[in-house]
Protein backbone atom coordinates (compact mmCIF):
# COMPACT_ATOMS: atom_id res chain seq x y z
CA UNK A 1 0.00 0.00 0.00
CA UNK A 2 1.20 3.45 -0.66
CA UNK A 3 2.22 5.62 2.05
CA UNK A 4 0.12 8.42 3.03
CA UNK A 5 1.39 11.96 2.32
CA UNK A 6 1.46 14.14 5.26
CA UNK A 7 -0.96 16.72 5.46
CA UNK A 8 -1.22 20.49 6.77
CA UNK A 9 -1.72 20.91 10.14
CA UNK A 10 -3.80 24.30 10.81
CA UNK A 11 -3.12 27.07 13.02
CA UNK A 12 -3.41 26.72 17.32
CA UNK A 13 -6.12 29.31 19.33
CA UNK A 14 -3.84 30.69 22.43
CA UNK A 15 -4.35 29.62 25.11
CA UNK A 16 -4.32 25.45 23.69
CA UNK A 17 -5.92 22.93 26.04
CA UNK A 18 -3.85 19.61 26.52
CA UNK A 19 -3.46 16.43 28.27
CA UNK A 20 -0.27 16.38 30.22
CA UNK A 21 2.16 13.47 31.33
CA UNK A 22 5.40 13.41 33.38
CA UNK A 23 8.17 14.76 31.66
CA UNK A 24 6.08 17.49 30.23
CA UNK A 25 4.19 14.95 27.63
CA UNK A 26 1.88 16.46 25.91
CA UNK A 27 2.57 19.77 26.40
CA UNK A 28 2.98 22.71 23.66
CA UNK A 29 5.66 25.12 23.89
CA UNK A 30 5.35 26.83 20.55
CA UNK A 31 4.10 27.22 16.97
CA UNK A 32 6.57 26.35 14.28
CA UNK A 33 6.89 26.19 10.90
CA UNK A 34 10.18 23.89 10.94
CA UNK A 35 9.45 20.43 11.36
CA UNK A 36 6.81 18.17 12.36
CA UNK A 37 6.74 15.06 13.47
CA UNK A 38 3.26 12.18 13.42
CA UNK A 39 4.46 9.73 15.52
CA UNK A 40 1.20 7.82 15.12
CA UNK A 41 1.97 7.78 11.35
CA UNK A 42 5.49 7.39 11.26
CA UNK A 43 5.96 10.88 9.33
CA UNK A 44 9.20 13.12 9.53
CA UNK A 45 8.66 16.92 7.67
CA UNK A 46 10.76 19.76 7.58
CA UNK A 47 9.07 22.70 6.19
CA UNK A 48 6.63 20.99 3.96
CA UNK A 49 9.56 18.58 2.79
CA UNK A 50 9.00 14.67 3.58
CA UNK A 51 12.52 13.30 5.02
CA UNK A 52 12.50 10.68 2.27
CA UNK A 53 12.18 12.99 -0.40
CA UNK A 54 15.30 14.90 1.55
CA UNK A 55 17.21 11.83 2.30
CA UNK A 56 17.09 11.00 -1.51
CA UNK A 57 17.64 14.23 -3.53
CA UNK A 58 18.66 16.81 -0.79
CA UNK A 59 22.11 17.44 0.82
CA UNK A 60 22.85 18.17 4.05
CA UNK A 61 23.76 21.94 3.59
CA UNK A 62 20.35 22.46 1.16
CA UNK A 63 18.68 21.19 4.32
CA UNK A 64 20.28 23.54 6.57
CA UNK A 65 19.44 26.72 4.31
CA UNK A 66 15.56 24.91 3.76
CA UNK A 67 15.40 24.33 8.24
CA UNK A 68 17.10 28.47 8.80
CA UNK A 69 15.28 30.18 5.77
CA UNK A 70 12.20 28.19 4.99
CA UNK A 71 12.83 27.65 2.13
CA UNK A 72 14.51 25.53 -0.98
CA UNK A 73 17.52 27.94 -1.97
CA UNK A 74 18.28 28.82 -5.75
CA UNK A 75 20.91 28.07 -6.91
CA UNK A 76 22.93 31.14 -6.52
CA UNK A 77 21.17 30.93 -3.06
CA UNK A 78 22.81 27.62 -2.84
CA UNK A 79 26.84 28.52 -3.97
CA UNK A 80 26.40 31.36 -1.41
CA UNK A 81 25.28 29.53 1.59
CA UNK A 82 27.48 26.52 0.71
CA UNK A 83 30.44 29.33 0.48
CA UNK A 84 29.64 31.15 3.51
CA UNK A 85 29.72 27.16 5.47
CA UNK A 86 33.08 26.66 3.83
CA UNK A 87 34.73 30.20 4.70
CA UNK A 88 33.14 29.50 8.28
CA UNK A 89 34.89 26.11 8.88
CA UNK A 90 38.41 27.03 10.61
CA UNK A 91 37.61 27.58 14.61
CA UNK A 92 40.15 29.71 16.20
CA UNK A 93 43.63 28.30 16.73
CA UNK A 94 43.06 29.31 20.30
CA UNK A 95 39.83 27.02 20.27
CA UNK A 96 41.68 23.92 19.40
CA UNK A 97 45.07 24.29 22.03
CA UNK A 98 42.68 25.04 25.01
CA UNK A 99 41.04 21.68 23.91
CA UNK A 100 44.38 19.86 23.80
CA UNK A 101 44.80 20.98 27.53
CA UNK A 102 41.34 18.50 28.01
CA UNK A 103 41.99 15.00 29.26
CA UNK A 104 42.17 13.39 26.61
CA UNK A 105 39.24 10.19 28.35
CA UNK A 106 36.93 12.85 28.64
CA UNK A 107 33.83 11.51 26.32
CA UNK A 108 33.75 13.92 23.38
CA UNK A 109 30.06 15.18 23.93
CA UNK A 110 31.66 16.44 26.63
CA UNK A 111 35.01 17.99 24.65
CA UNK A 112 32.37 19.31 21.78
CA UNK A 113 30.43 21.42 24.29
CA UNK A 114 33.31 23.06 25.24
CA UNK A 115 34.95 23.53 22.40
CA UNK A 116 31.65 25.04 21.30
CA UNK A 117 31.84 26.87 24.37
CA UNK A 118 34.85 28.32 23.59
CA UNK A 119 34.22 29.77 20.28
CA UNK A 120 31.49 31.40 22.04
CA UNK A 121 34.60 33.07 24.11
CA UNK A 122 36.21 34.13 20.85
CA UNK A 123 33.42 35.67 18.73
CA UNK A 124 33.27 39.51 19.83
CA UNK A 125 29.59 39.38 18.86
CA UNK A 126 28.10 36.59 20.46
CA UNK A 127 26.11 38.81 22.86
CA UNK A 128 24.59 40.40 20.14
CA UNK A 129 21.31 39.20 20.23
CA UNK A 130 19.46 39.78 17.20
CA UNK A 131 18.38 37.93 14.36
CA UNK A 132 20.16 39.22 11.95
CA UNK A 133 23.86 38.40 13.96
CA UNK A 134 22.29 35.16 15.59
CA UNK A 135 21.59 33.93 11.90
CA UNK A 136 25.69 34.44 10.69
CA UNK A 137 26.73 32.90 14.32
CA UNK A 138 24.26 29.98 13.21
CA UNK A 139 25.36 29.80 9.69
CA UNK A 140 29.18 29.73 12.18
CA UNK A 141 27.81 26.95 14.32
CA UNK A 142 26.46 24.79 11.10
CA UNK A 143 30.49 24.99 10.11
CA UNK A 144 32.01 24.93 13.06
CA UNK A 145 30.45 22.28 15.52
CA UNK A 146 31.47 19.72 12.75
CA UNK A 147 35.40 21.20 12.88
CA UNK A 148 35.87 20.97 16.42
CA UNK A 149 33.70 17.63 16.79
CA UNK A 150 36.54 16.55 14.17
CA UNK A 151 39.23 17.73 16.02
CA UNK A 152 38.69 16.04 19.11
CA UNK A 153 38.37 13.10 16.93
CA UNK A 154 41.76 13.23 16.27
CA UNK A 155 43.14 15.38 20.00
CA UNK A 156 41.83 12.14 22.08
CA UNK A 157 43.84 9.98 19.54
CA UNK A 158 46.81 12.46 20.22
CA UNK A 159 46.55 13.39 16.80
CA UNK A 160 46.96 16.56 15.20
CA UNK A 161 43.53 18.05 14.19
CA UNK A 162 43.42 18.31 10.49
CA UNK A 163 42.36 21.32 8.66
CA UNK A 164 39.14 22.07 6.76
CA UNK A 165 39.48 21.02 2.86
CA UNK A 166 37.18 23.85 0.82
CA UNK A 167 37.13 21.12 -1.70
CA UNK A 168 34.77 19.04 0.23
CA UNK A 169 31.06 19.00 0.67
CA UNK A 170 30.10 19.25 5.06
CA UNK A 171 29.94 15.98 5.12
CA UNK A 172 33.33 14.83 3.37
CA UNK A 173 34.72 17.82 4.76
CA UNK A 174 33.85 16.33 8.66
CA UNK A 175 34.84 12.87 7.40
CA UNK A 176 38.13 13.90 6.07
CA UNK A 177 38.67 16.19 9.21
CA UNK A 178 37.84 13.28 11.59
CA UNK A 179 39.71 10.68 9.94
CA UNK A 180 42.77 12.10 7.91
CA UNK A 181 41.57 10.35 4.76
CA UNK A 182 39.43 11.65 2.08
CA UNK A 183 36.25 9.65 1.70
CA UNK A 184 35.04 8.29 -1.64
CA UNK A 185 31.94 9.65 -3.04
CA UNK A 186 29.54 6.82 -1.66
CA UNK A 187 30.84 6.71 1.89
CA UNK A 188 30.20 10.80 1.55
CA UNK A 189 26.76 10.57 0.48
CA UNK A 190 25.95 8.39 3.31
CA UNK A 191 27.16 10.73 5.86
CA UNK A 192 25.41 13.69 4.17
CA UNK A 193 21.96 11.46 4.18
CA UNK A 194 23.00 10.80 8.03
CA UNK A 195 23.31 14.79 8.69
CA UNK A 196 20.38 15.34 6.96
CA UNK A 197 18.32 12.73 8.96
CA UNK A 198 19.44 13.66 12.20
CA UNK A 199 18.48 17.95 11.71
CA UNK A 200 15.41 18.47 13.19
CA UNK A 201 13.08 16.46 15.20
CA UNK A 202 10.28 18.42 16.90
CA UNK A 203 10.65 19.41 20.20
CA UNK A 204 12.98 16.85 21.70
CA UNK A 205 14.87 17.31 24.77
CA UNK A 206 17.81 18.95 23.48
CA UNK A 207 15.60 21.30 20.94
CA UNK A 208 13.70 22.51 24.15
CA UNK A 209 16.87 22.98 25.87
CA UNK A 210 18.04 24.54 23.49
CA UNK A 211 14.74 26.83 23.48
CA UNK A 212 14.56 27.60 27.15
CA UNK A 213 18.39 29.02 27.03
CA UNK A 214 17.61 31.24 24.22
CA UNK A 215 14.26 32.27 25.58
CA UNK A 216 16.24 34.38 28.67
CA UNK A 217 17.69 36.35 25.54
CA UNK A 218 21.01 34.23 26.26
CA UNK A 219 23.65 34.18 23.44
CA UNK A 220 23.59 31.39 20.46
CA UNK A 221 26.54 29.49 21.66
CA UNK A 222 24.95 28.88 25.24
CA UNK A 223 22.31 27.78 23.88
CA UNK A 224 23.74 25.33 21.48
CA UNK A 225 26.32 24.32 24.25
CA UNK A 226 22.50 23.95 26.45
CA UNK A 227 21.56 21.23 23.17
CA UNK A 228 25.11 19.56 23.41
CA UNK A 229 24.70 18.83 26.90
CA UNK A 230 20.95 17.39 26.35
CA UNK A 231 22.11 15.60 23.61
CA UNK A 232 24.49 13.66 25.43
CA UNK A 233 22.14 11.98 27.77
CA UNK A 234 22.06 8.07 27.34
CA UNK A 235 17.84 8.12 26.61
CA UNK A 236 18.28 10.69 24.10
CA UNK A 237 21.60 11.65 21.58
CA UNK A 238 23.28 9.01 23.70
CA UNK A 239 21.47 5.87 22.64
CA UNK A 240 23.10 5.57 19.36
CA UNK A 241 26.17 4.51 21.46
CA UNK A 242 24.67 2.45 23.69
CA UNK A 243 22.60 0.81 21.28
CA UNK A 244 25.98 -0.48 18.62
CA UNK A 245 27.55 -1.37 21.87
CA UNK A 246 24.98 -4.22 22.99
CA UNK A 247 24.65 -5.42 19.25
CA UNK A 248 28.22 -5.50 19.19
CA UNK A 249 28.15 -8.11 22.02
CA UNK A 250 25.71 -10.26 20.45
CA UNK A 251 27.38 -13.51 18.82
CA UNK A 252 24.85 -14.51 15.66
CA UNK A 253 20.94 -13.97 14.84
CA UNK A 254 20.33 -17.04 17.29
CA UNK A 255 22.39 -15.13 20.15
CA UNK A 256 20.10 -11.68 19.09
CA UNK A 257 17.07 -13.93 20.02
CA UNK A 258 18.50 -14.70 23.23
CA UNK A 259 19.17 -11.37 23.90
CA UNK A 260 16.25 -9.86 23.71
CA UNK A 261 14.31 -12.74 25.81
CA UNK A 262 16.77 -11.56 27.98
CA UNK A 263 16.37 -8.03 28.09
CA UNK A 264 12.88 -8.90 28.13
CA UNK A 265 12.63 -10.93 31.25
CA UNK A 266 15.08 -8.29 32.96
CA UNK A 267 12.99 -5.75 31.95
CA UNK A 268 15.52 -3.75 30.29
CA UNK A 269 15.10 -1.01 27.95
CA UNK A 270 16.66 -1.64 24.71
CA UNK A 271 18.81 0.71 23.72
CA UNK A 272 17.66 2.68 20.07
CA UNK A 273 14.05 1.54 20.14
CA UNK A 274 10.94 3.05 21.50
CA UNK A 275 9.99 6.96 21.21
CA UNK A 276 8.48 9.33 23.25
CA UNK A 277 6.72 10.44 19.97
CA UNK A 278 6.65 7.80 17.06
CA UNK A 279 4.24 4.86 17.72
CA UNK A 280 4.57 3.70 14.57
CA UNK A 281 7.80 2.93 12.67
CA UNK A 282 10.55 5.75 12.97
CA UNK A 283 10.69 6.88 8.70
CA UNK A 284 14.58 7.91 9.65
CA UNK A 285 15.50 4.20 11.06
CA UNK A 286 13.67 2.74 7.74
CA UNK A 287 16.38 5.21 5.50
CA UNK A 288 19.36 4.02 7.87
CA UNK A 289 17.99 0.53 8.23
CA UNK A 290 18.56 0.38 4.07
CA UNK A 291 21.79 2.39 4.32
CA UNK A 292 23.14 0.23 6.92
CA UNK A 293 22.49 -2.97 4.98
CA UNK A 294 24.11 -1.86 1.60
CA UNK A 295 26.83 -0.28 4.12
CA UNK A 296 28.07 -3.23 5.90
CA UNK A 297 27.61 -5.29 2.86
CA UNK A 298 30.30 -3.18 1.26
CA UNK A 299 32.37 -3.10 3.87
CA UNK A 300 32.34 -7.14 4.88
CA UNK A 301 30.04 -7.10 7.82
CA UNK A 302 26.98 -8.14 6.88
CA UNK A 303 26.84 -9.86 10.13
CA UNK A 304 26.35 -6.99 12.00
CA UNK A 305 23.40 -6.00 10.13
CA UNK A 306 21.87 -9.25 10.17
CA UNK A 307 22.29 -9.41 13.87
CA UNK A 308 20.56 -6.03 14.24
CA UNK A 309 17.80 -6.93 12.02
CA UNK A 310 17.10 -10.85 13.96
CA UNK A 311 17.23 -7.75 17.24
CA UNK A 312 14.76 -5.42 15.10
CA UNK A 313 12.64 -8.48 14.12
CA UNK A 314 12.51 -9.94 18.08
CA UNK A 315 12.11 -6.29 19.63
CA UNK A 316 9.21 -5.28 17.01
CA UNK A 317 7.42 -9.60 17.32
CA UNK A 318 7.44 -8.50 21.40
CA UNK A 319 6.69 -4.97 21.72
CA UNK A 320 5.87 -3.31 18.25
CA UNK A 321 1.92 -3.76 19.51
CA UNK A 322 3.04 -1.19 22.09
CA UNK A 323 4.46 0.85 19.44
CA UNK A 324 8.35 0.22 20.36
CA UNK A 325 9.98 -0.21 17.24
CA UNK A 326 13.36 0.88 15.92
CA UNK A 327 14.58 4.69 16.23
CA UNK A 328 17.02 6.83 14.97
CA UNK A 329 19.56 6.00 17.01
CA UNK A 330 19.28 1.86 16.44
CA UNK A 331 21.05 1.72 12.86
CA UNK A 332 22.86 5.19 12.73
CA UNK A 333 25.40 3.21 14.99
CA UNK A 334 26.01 0.35 12.70
CA UNK A 335 26.43 2.35 9.30
CA UNK A 336 29.08 4.53 11.56
CA UNK A 337 31.00 1.99 12.67
CA UNK A 338 30.89 0.11 9.28
CA UNK A 339 32.51 3.29 7.65
CA UNK A 340 35.09 3.10 10.44
CA UNK A 341 34.39 6.16 13.23
CA UNK A 342 35.42 5.44 16.51
CA UNK A 343 32.05 4.68 18.48
CA UNK A 344 32.54 7.52 21.41
CA UNK A 345 32.20 9.68 18.16
CA UNK A 346 28.66 8.88 17.17
CA UNK A 347 26.35 10.84 19.55
CA UNK A 348 28.99 13.96 18.54
CA UNK A 349 27.38 13.58 14.65
CA UNK A 350 24.48 13.58 15.87
CA UNK A 351 25.07 16.83 17.86
CA UNK A 352 27.35 17.95 13.96
CA UNK A 353 23.78 17.66 12.57
CA UNK A 354 21.41 18.83 15.07
CA UNK A 355 22.98 21.97 15.44
CA UNK A 356 21.14 23.25 12.13
CA UNK A 357 17.74 22.39 14.06
CA UNK A 358 18.60 24.02 17.36
CA UNK A 359 19.77 27.12 15.47
CA UNK A 360 16.93 27.54 12.63
CA UNK A 361 14.09 26.76 15.86
CA UNK A 362 15.30 29.41 18.44
CA UNK A 363 15.60 31.70 15.41
CA UNK A 364 11.96 31.14 14.40
CA UNK A 365 11.04 32.03 18.38
CA UNK A 366 13.36 34.55 18.80
CA UNK A 367 11.37 37.68 17.38
CA UNK A 368 8.22 36.60 19.14
CA UNK A 369 10.23 35.43 21.88
CA UNK A 370 8.74 34.67 25.34
CA UNK A 371 10.40 32.91 28.14
CA UNK A 372 9.99 29.91 28.89
CA UNK A 373 8.67 29.29 32.42
CA UNK A 374 6.37 26.37 33.17
CA UNK A 375 5.80 25.55 36.96
CA UNK A 376 6.23 22.40 38.96
CA UNK A 377 3.35 20.94 41.01
CA UNK A 378 4.56 21.38 44.79
CA UNK A 379 3.70 18.23 46.32
CA UNK A 380 6.23 18.99 49.91
CA UNK A 381 5.90 19.69 53.41
CA UNK A 382 4.49 23.21 54.25
CA UNK A 383 3.83 24.52 57.85
CA UNK A 384 7.44 23.00 58.82
CA UNK A 385 9.09 24.89 61.72
CA UNK A 386 12.39 25.90 61.94
CA UNK A 387 14.47 24.53 64.26
CA UNK A 388 18.35 25.92 65.31
CA UNK A 389 21.22 24.39 64.02
CA UNK A 390 22.67 23.15 67.41
CA UNK A 391 18.96 22.02 68.44
CA UNK A 392 18.68 19.52 65.40
C1 LIG B 1 13.03 7.08 23.95
C2 LIG B 1 12.37 6.80 25.28
C3 LIG B 1 13.11 7.57 26.37
C4 LIG B 1 10.92 7.31 25.21
O1 LIG B 1 10.46 7.20 26.47
P1 LIG B 1 9.02 7.51 27.04
O2 LIG B 1 8.11 8.11 26.06
O3 LIG B 1 9.24 8.27 28.29
O4 LIG B 1 8.51 6.08 27.31
P2 LIG B 1 8.75 5.27 28.64
O5 LIG B 1 10.20 5.21 28.97
O6 LIG B 1 7.82 5.82 29.67
O7 LIG B 1 8.27 3.84 28.18
C5 LIG B 1 6.90 3.48 28.03
C6 LIG B 1 6.83 1.96 28.14
O8 LIG B 1 7.51 1.38 27.02
C7 LIG B 1 8.62 0.60 27.47
N1 LIG B 1 9.76 0.92 26.62
C8 LIG B 1 10.07 2.10 26.05
N2 LIG B 1 11.21 2.01 25.35
C9 LIG B 1 11.62 0.74 25.49
C10 LIG B 1 12.75 0.04 25.01
N3 LIG B 1 13.67 0.66 24.27
N4 LIG B 1 12.89 -1.25 25.33
C11 LIG B 1 11.97 -1.87 26.10
N5 LIG B 1 10.88 -1.25 26.59
C12 LIG B 1 10.72 0.04 26.28
C13 LIG B 1 8.91 1.09 28.89
O9 LIG B 1 9.55 0.10 29.66
C14 LIG B 1 7.53 1.43 29.38
O10 LIG B 1 6.92 0.22 29.74
P3 LIG B 1 5.86 0.15 30.97
O11 LIG B 1 4.72 1.01 30.53
O12 LIG B 1 5.55 -1.29 31.09
O13 LIG B 1 6.59 0.72 32.15
C15 LIG B 1 12.36 5.28 25.59
O14 LIG B 1 11.70 4.61 24.56
C16 LIG B 1 13.77 4.75 25.77
O15 LIG B 1 14.33 4.88 26.85
N6 LIG B 1 14.36 4.12 24.70
C17 LIG B 1 15.70 3.62 24.77
C18 LIG B 1 16.67 4.78 24.58
C19 LIG B 1 16.69 5.30 23.18
O16 LIG B 1 16.77 4.54 22.23
N7 LIG B 1 16.64 6.64 23.06
C20 LIG B 1 16.74 7.32 21.78
C21 LIG B 1 15.46 7.99 21.44
S1 LIG B 1 15.53 8.69 19.81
Amino acid sequence: MAEQKPKFVGKLEWPVTVQLGRGMEGAISNESTIGYVDGEKGWLVYRGYNIFDLAEHSTYEETCYLLLFGKLPTKKEYEDFYMKLVGYRAVPNKVIELMKGLPKEVHPMAALRTGVSLLGCFDPKADDVTVENDTEIAIKLIARTSTVAAAWARIRKGLEPVDPDPSLGHAANFLYMATGEKPDDFTARVMDICLILHADHGMNASTFTSMVINSSLSDLYSTVVGGIGSLKGPLHGGANERALAEVMTIKDEDDAVRYVKDAIVQKKKIMGFGHRVYKAYDPRAKVLGQYSQKVTQMKGMENLYKIAKKVEEEVIAAYGERGIFPNVDFYSGTIYYALGIDVPLFTPIFAVSRVAGWCARVLEYLPINRIFRPRAVYVGAMEQKYTPIDQR
